[in-house]
């Protein structure tokens, strides 16, 4: 039996991610005062910081060592943030409660959190483009983050989950798996996989290598949306740490609405075989990797 214990892991790299968020939102200092403080309030005290620990585990799995990947696995967290301040807003989600307290618009106003969203976007990529790394790794990290949460990527995904939502007068797109599938895998899945990516290319892996992480993450991607649907029936608001049982209230096309609870849970462990399968190549390496599958799928909020 190995002694990896996922807990420590997480302890660990998410200080380490927190401590460089927390730098490089200090570094504000011409930035009006509201927004800025807006910009934190998104970004610190709160969030899993899954994407940034994949990051740092698939840099891991491909043979990096040290922290210069830090600057990468904080840029996806910057993204995830802002997505997830513009997905709160009234004319989206209309979310109250985020992380346990109340949603960017709500602690500030709408055009300070929309604002937000767009200063924590440019934010990430500046950060890529100053990152410790050759210039031409650089490169292909801008390239990829943009591709994953832009119109290809995620922000396409919301388009797709706003027009299929019934309740926003307009249900678009067929209610299928497969159309459920494009949604999901574009607006969560994207940048997931790209968290898993870019750990890669920061580590300078080869073809073959980078295949099989994209894999993992193309499957890992998608289950953490599954997951995410599930637990929005199944678990409170306060473990949640934001309002449960909203995508049923929305009439939001999920998995638990087209496959019930139990299909859509078997369906996650699915995939999440099929990601794990993709990690015999890297043997140890890509144990804590492997762990993040497993906790991705069972977590409880
Ligand atoms: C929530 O993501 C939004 C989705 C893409 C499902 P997380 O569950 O990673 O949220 P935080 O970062 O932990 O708050
Ligand atoms: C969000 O999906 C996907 C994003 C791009 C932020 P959800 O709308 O299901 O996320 P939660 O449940 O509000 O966190
Ligand atoms: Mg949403
Ligand atoms: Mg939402
Ligand atoms: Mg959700």
């Amino acid at each position: 039996m190995s002694g990896f214990s996922l807990r420590e892991y997480t302890g660990h790299w998410a200080a380490r991610v927190d401590g460089a968020l927390e730098k490089r939102l200090s570094d504000l200092a011409t930035t009006p005062a509201r927004l800025a403080d807006a910009m934190r309030y998104a970004i610190l005290g709160g969030g899993k910081r899954v994407r940034p620990i994949l990051c740092v585990a698939a840099f891991q799995a491909a043979g990096g060592e040290g922290e210069k990947v830090l600057p990468v696995a904080g840029a996806l967290e910057l993204i995830h943030g802002y997505s997830l301040v513009h997905d709160d807003l009234p004319a989206m989600d209309d979310d109250d409660l985020r992380r346990g307290r109340p949603t960017c618009h709500r602690q500030f106003d709408e055009a300070t959190a929309i604002l937000v969203g767009d200063g924590l976007q440019t934010l990430a990529f500046s950060w890529l483009a100053d990152a410790d790394l050759p210039e031409g790794v650089r490169l292909k990290l801008v390239a990829e983050l943009a591709a994953a949460s832009g119109p290809w990527g995620m922000v396409g995904g919301q388009m797709l989950d706003m027009e299929a939502q019934t309740t926003a007068g307009v249900g678009g797109g067929p209610h299928t798996l497969d159309h459920l599938r494009t949604i999901h895998a574009h607006k969560t899945g994207a940048l997931l996989t790209a968290s898993v990516r870019m750990g890669a290319l920061a580590a300078g892996a080869d073809t073959g290598a980078l295949t099989a992480l994209t894999e993992f993450g193309r499957a890992i991607g998608l289950a953490f949306q599954v997951a995410d649907d599930v637990l929005d029936e199944t678990a409170d608001t306060a473990t949640l740490g934001k309002t449960a049982g909203k995508d049923s209230a929305q009439g939001k096309l999920t998995y638990p609405a087209l496959m019930g609870l139990d299909g859509a849970r078997d369906f996650a462990r699915r995939l999440k075989t099929d990601a794990i399968d993709r990690l015999a190549p890297f043997g140890e390496r890509a144990e804590p990797l492997a762990a993040l599958a497993e906790y991705i799928v069972e977590r409880d909020r």
